[in-house]
């Protein structure tokens, strides 16, 4: 049986680049075509023909275990082909440029590319020579170094909607709700697309960190921020903790990860501070002890963890679906 799926004309993008400019519209139809997968997969058969014979090409030049693998789970639940590039033994070792590199999977079939890289534009790179190639190739940024990781916050969003309503999940359902984003939010791109759609969703988003990981500038994002814990926190309905790189430190930007924990780490007893209902996120991968405590990270009572990266899968065959049905204008 076929899932009831979002009629492919409301989607307008080829690219999923950056979710700076998506629609509350939009974000309802990604929100919406996930569930539609989620039902799918909760299925006994959970493979559809959805992309059958068409390619997926995953490339990560950057390390990964939760994206790349539900990328390519995700791709075939859809039966489509995959073909997983490993850069530490390709010819990229010989010279060949990244540019190259697309064209050739482009020239083998591929009509979609999920990238993944350190430097931050390298997707945008990619599609905007694709589309001057005239190939029509759908790219879907996977985290670019300091930029965005949309396809992380879209399954945060439709884990969070699904928290309030598993059967409706949509933007109108955190209209209000205060969602704390605390850690390094000046290195983190999954901060910066989590910005655009929970602002775009109507939240009340507020940053808190130490000053040196969280500049000034977001407040352009619309939030509010927070260089001490405690007001981020007071009746917050969602805290959302970030990872902190351990090379931070190296960079004197912390004093240590045992002060940033005591100043800035999620416990059992801080989470008073928040609503009673509150729940915690965490996109993955954990420092344990450093930005949460392990207890609070395997309480089921608030921790979503698990949830987020069930939900990975659904929003990202909801992602290549709709960008697999893309026939018209608009870009990234
Ligand atoms: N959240 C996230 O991007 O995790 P990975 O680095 O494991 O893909």
């Amino acid at each position: 049986m076929t899932p009831t799926l979002t009629p492919p004309q409301k989607w307008q993008r080829r690219h999923v680049l950056s979710l700076q400019d998506f629609t509350v519209a939009e974000l309802d139809i990604v929100l919406q075509t996930a569930l539609s997968f989620q039902e799918v997969l909760n299925r006994r058969t959970k493979k559809v023909p959805t992309l059958q014979a068409r390619v997926v090409a995953n490339l990560f030049f950057e390390n990964s275990t939760r994206t790349r693998n539900s990328f390519e789970l995700a791709a075939k639940r859809l039966s489509a082909d995959i073909l997983n590039f490993s850069p530490g033994t390709s010819a990229l070792n010989k010279g060949e440029t990244i540019l190259d590199t697309a064209k050739t999977l482009w020239a083998m079939g591929a009509e979609f590319m999920v990238i993944r890289h350190q430097q931050s534009g390298v997707p945008q790179t990619i599609a905007a020579e694709m589309d001057r190639l005239g190939a029509q190739v759908a790219v879907l940024n996977a985290g670019d170094g300091l930029h965005e990781h949309p396809s992380q916050a879209l399954l945060d969003l439709f884990t969070l909607c699904q928290l309030y309503d598993p059967h409706q999940p949509r933007c109108a359902l955190l209209q209000g709700k205060k969602i704390a984003i605390v850690g390094d939010i000046r290195h983190s791109r999954v901060a910066r697309s989590n910005l655009y759609s929970l602002k775009t969703a109507g939240a009340d988003v507020h940053l808190a960190g130490p000053p040196t990981l969280l500049p000034l500038e977001f407040a352009e994002y619309g939030a509010t921020l927070h260089w001490t814990l405690e007001p981020a926190l007071a009746d917050a309905d969602i805290v959302m903790t970030l990872r902190l790189q351990r090379e931070r430190m190296d960079q004197h930007l912390i004093p240590s990860l045992r002060e940033y924990h005591r100043q800035f780490g999620m416990t059992h007893e801080r989470l008073r501070l928040c609503k009673p209902h509150v729940h915690l996120m965490h996109p993955g991968p954990v420092n344990r002890g450093v930005e949460l405590s392990s207890a609070l990270l395997d309480d089921p009572q608030f921790s979503l963890v698990h949830q987020q990266v069930s939900s990975g899968v659904a929003v990202r065959m909801a992602l290549l679906y709709l960008m697999g049905t893309y026939h018209g204008a608009k870009g990234g």
